[in-house]
């Protein structure tokens, strides 16, 4: 059965959004919302010939759906998934689910409602590495988890030059390293976090250099989050990405700095993606792709890993919860 996917917001990720379903299997790209309609032509007419719509009301008034993935700015997620939800559409949004915990729950209320599904995109758990990972704990091969560390260092070049003064590094960067080890550790809970964070260097942009943060579990884990923006332009890695676990009886390394493909020419030299979303034979590929197939699949009834609401709604208060600790110094307590 061909699924109808409509994508809202045509920017970074919904541009990408919208070239994996129009190319994915049993998927039909019906339609692109921006109100920059120029920018959701463009990105229409590279994928398919979609319809261009210039808001959430209108698609929905003209378009019936299967699937809706919302790609617009965090903190305008909500009035599209509500409004989604409404017409009884299933839901993607991209992570964080949103900017407040108010919000999250209106948009988790907003689909258990209406009794349609709702995904968030954590797309490192499409990752073949964080994959196999997460099945050596649930197998028992680590035994009991003691202690992880988690880092996720860029350069200033990147998410700064996009996102500075309209979200904070952790809500941006740490999220996703907070959903991992959540994911990870299904079962415990954070009960208390303290962070630290300096911004000596973006500050004057309105965001941070770097936070720092260790938080601790129910069953006593304890985990070192680490990221930083702020890495030279000149940096090596695009993404400079490890997460290791100690555990009673192994431990893991995932180490995604490297990415198997340094590039150099006569003005810069890096290594290129070949994990998020690299474009192969013009189509966006990666851990994005594998995400939104699983996605599709998982439409159908298929058990994926899709983050749901409800843990982006736990990834979200423990990042808001390292903020609140950076912002003043303070340990946050958790339920
Ligand atoms: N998964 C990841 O690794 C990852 C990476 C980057 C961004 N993101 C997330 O993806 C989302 C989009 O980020 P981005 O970088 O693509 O932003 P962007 O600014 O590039 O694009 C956002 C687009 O949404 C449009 N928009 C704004 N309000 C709208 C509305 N009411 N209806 C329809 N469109 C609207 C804007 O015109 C813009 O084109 C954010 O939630 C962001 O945090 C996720």
């Amino acid at each position: 059965m061909t699924r109808r996917v409509a994508v809202i917001g045509a920017g970074f990720m919904g541009s990408m959004h919208a070239s994996i379903f129009s190319s994915a299997p049993n998927c039909k790209l019906a339609a692109v919302v921006d109100p920059n309609v120029e920018l959701a032509r463009a990105v229409a007419a590279r994928c398919g010939n979609a319809k261009v719509y210039a808001s959430h009301d209108e698609l929905l008034a003209a378009e019936k759906l299967d699937l809706v993935s919302i790609c617009t700015p965090d903190n305008l997620h909500r009035a599209p998934a509500e409004a989604v939800a409404a017409k009884g559409v299933n839901l993607f949004i991209e992570k964080p689910i949103a900017s407040t915990v108010d919000d999250a729950k209106a948009i988790i209320a907003a689909a258990r409602d209406a009794r349609v599904k709702l995904g968030v995109g954590y797309l490192l758990r499409f990752d073949p590495r964080y994959a196999r990972a997460k099945e050596l704990i649930d197998e028992g091969r680590i035994g009991a988890p003691i202690h992880l560390y988690a880092r996720r260092n860029s350069a200033r070049t990147e998410g700064p030059k996009r996102y500075a003064g309209k979200l904070p590094l952790a809500l941006h960067v740490t999220v996703h390293d907070v959903d991992l080890v959540l994911w990870m550790l299904r079962g415990q809970h954070p009960v208390s976090v303290y962070a630290q964070q300096t911004d000596r260097l973006l500050g004057p942009t309105g965001t941070q250099d770097s936070i720092a943060a260790i938080a601790r579990f129910s069953d006593g884990t304890v985990v070192n989050f680490e990221s930083a923006w702020s890495l030279p332009s000149g940096a090596r890695h695009m993404i400079d990405a490890r997460l290791e676990l100690i555990g009673t009886e192994g431990s893991f390394e995932v180490q995604c700095g490297d990415s198997g493909l340094y590039f150099a020419d006569n003005d810069r030299s890096q290594e290129m993606d070949t994990q998020h979303w690299p474009t192969l034979a013009g189509r966006v590929g990666g851990d994005l792709r594998q995400q939104l197939l699983a996605v599709l699949e998982w439409l159908e009834g298929a058990d994926r890993p899709v983050a749901s609401g409800e843990d982006a709604l736990r990834s979200l208060e423990l990042t808001l919860a390292m903020i609140r600790s950076a912002e003043t110094g303070e340990v946050v307590r958790l339920g």
